[in-house]
């Protein structure tokens, strides 16, 4: 549990690498924003980057706001305290529920100079473009559908779309738990989807607002209607970044190059490393973080 003895540990770990170059920390509370990170790695392959799940958590999708809140800002201080100035919260539920407190209210004067990033924004913006019908469906975790983040999101940028949410509490727990790829998600798959779409049969575009959804891409193009554009944020999300960084050549260079990825967990490091392989198609070795807030 974090005290003030901890607190002033990060504090310094996080002043003492303040102004220098580091990887670009990317968050989830488990496996998910791996399937994020792929993208990322794929966009910037130069850069080096530092992937933290939350393993001993997750999931997150159920939690309260502040609890979310709490879990996310430990995670965010974790980082900054290992060097990384810049951080994706490749999680829709940490950005729906952390992102805007953490930017407004602890950046300032936790590291003014550094940032954190989160996946709804860039989504939104992307699928706006996308969609024919503007009529988008919204698959999501509980905690993302309630805060209705998408929903505001798309109200600034793309007034005229009209979007219907569905959320789906089985599906993180199918990934987590190796279940994504057995008949028993066909089930949940089918009818989450059958929910979502009877919603509005206009819907031509369904984003898959959690970043655990792509390991569930088969079966999810499996049940949904043909016509139906699918969209995962991998791809957007490294699209926006790297939009992001040619607009901030500030933060660019905050960045080292060494094209290296660390991998965190809070949970069991050989179990993390199994899984993980499967969303980055390469070999993984973690290294576990027994408490966020110590930092050991
Ligand atoms: N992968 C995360 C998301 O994008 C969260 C899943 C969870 O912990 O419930 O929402």
């Amino acid at each position: 549990m974090p005290n003030s003895k901890s607190d002033n540990i990060i504090a310094a770990q996080i002043a003492a690498t303040a102004g220098h170059p580091g990887p670009i920390g990317v968050f989830d509370s488990g496996y998910g924003g791996l399937s994020v990170l792929r993208s990322l790695r794929k966009a910037l392959p130069d850069a080096d980057f530092m992937y933290l799940g939350d393993n001993a958590r997750a999931p997150y999708g159920n939690r309260s706001f502040d609890l979310v809140y709490h879990f996310t800002l430990e995670a965010v201080k974790y980082l900054f305290a290992r060097g990384c100035q810049l951080i994706i919260l490749a999680c829709n539920t940490a950005s729906a529920k952390a992102l805007r407190s953490i930017q407004q209210l602890d950046l300032p004067t936790l590291a003014p100079e550094r940032r954190v990033l989160g996946v709804i924004r860039p989504t939104a913006e992307a699928v706006g473009e996308i969609t024919h019908s503007e009529s988008v469906g919204l698959v999501a975790t509980p905690g993302t559908a309630a805060s209705k983040s998408y929903d505001i999101e798309l109200a600034k940028l793309h007034p005229s779309v009209k979007l219907y949410t569905h959320a789906c509490p089985m599906w993180v727990p199918l990934v987590e738990n190796l279940e994504y790829d057995k008949p028993g998600a066909d089930y949940f798959v089918k009818y989450d989807l059958d929910a979502l779409m009877s919603q509005s049969p206009a819907i031509d575009t369904i984003i898959l607002g959690c970043t655990h959804y792509p390991l569930l891409l088969d079966k999810i193009r499996q049940f949904a209607p043909p016509s139906v554009n699918v969209v995962p944020q991998g791809e957007i999300v490294a699209k926006s970044l790297t939009d992001y960084l040619h607009r901030h050549p500030e933060i660019q260079e905050l960045i080292t190059q060494g094209g290296n990825t660390e991998y965190i967990t809070t949970e069991e490091a050989d179990k993390f490393s199994n899984l993980a392989q499967i969303f980055m198609g390469a070999p993984v070795e973690a290294k576990r973080v027994h408490d966020l807030s110590t930092g050991n």
